[in-house]
């Protein structure tokens, strides 16, 4: 018997509400889009070395695998911060300069003295946030004026890009060696927030801004 070939079903037709959708989610993607590659211009304007009076801040290469380890490697450092894993090892900075260095929305530099790394600085560029400043130097290193030498280098290499106008910055609210490094850079407190990751989360922050100089 000759088989009868039902009609294929109609495609649905998306109703009003569906395509309405589906145009809103094309807009965030451009726009999402757009504020990505706007990020990387702006990023890819830092200069690739920032040579300082007893610094240079540079790209973090696999060379710097053992100071990595050996001094991010640190619970007194990694209870500040956000991202850093605790323990450190060998795989963690090898990922940290291979993956999370080359992302499109992370600038790190090796902060280093006499060719050795000392400690990372860097800026992050998340959607809707302000290029945020965020850092971590090897506590033998500590209290030299290290951190606010190698912050200075940074931000005026940025303003001198004359694309960033506004900076920002948050530290634990008990941090109170990393808020006195951004208030000597000329940061001011700009408002209060909760860790949002990290051994920290949901302690309290300090958000914190830093304008472009007029005269720069
Ligand atoms: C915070 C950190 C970067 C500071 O680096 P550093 O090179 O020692 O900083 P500097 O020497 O440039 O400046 C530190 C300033 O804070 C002061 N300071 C340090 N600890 C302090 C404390 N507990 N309370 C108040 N002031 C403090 C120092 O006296 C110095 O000020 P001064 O120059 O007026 O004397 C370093 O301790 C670190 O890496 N800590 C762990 C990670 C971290 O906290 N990262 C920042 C996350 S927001």
């Amino acid at each position: 018997m000759k088989k009868i070939k039902a009609d294929p079903a109609p495609a649905p037709v998306p109703t009003q509400i569906e395509r309405a959708r589906g145009t809103d989610r094309a807009v965030a993607e451009l726009a999402a889009a757009t504020h990505r590659l706007s990020m990387r211009r702006v990023r890819d304007l830092l200069p690739g070395k920032i040579a300082t009076k007893r610094l240079v801040l540079r790209a973090p290469i696999r060379g710097d695998v053992p100071d990595l380890v050996r001094l991010a490697d640190n619970k007194a450092i990694a209870n500040r911060l956000a991202r850093l894993p605790n323990p450190y090892t060998r795989a963690d900075a090898v990922g940290f300069i291979e993956i999370i260095a080359q992302r499109p929305d992370e600038r790190p530099y090796a902060i280093t003295l006499n060719d050795h790394l000392i400690g990372v600085i860097g800026l992050s560029f998340v959607p809707d946030r302000l290029p945020e400043l965020g850092y971590w130097l090897g506590e033998p290193h500590w209290g030299q004026g290290f951190m606010t030498e190698a912050g200075r280098g940074l931000i005026d290499a940025a303003h001198q890009t004359g694309r960033y106008e506004r900076i920002g910055a948050r530290a634990l609210a008990d941090n109170d060696g990393s808020l006195h490094v951004l208030e000597k850079l000329g940061f001011h407190r700009v408002g209060k927030g909760k860790a949002e990751q990290g051994p920290n989360i949901g302690k309290p922050i300090v958000l914190l801004e830093l304008e472009r100089p007029r005269w720069m």
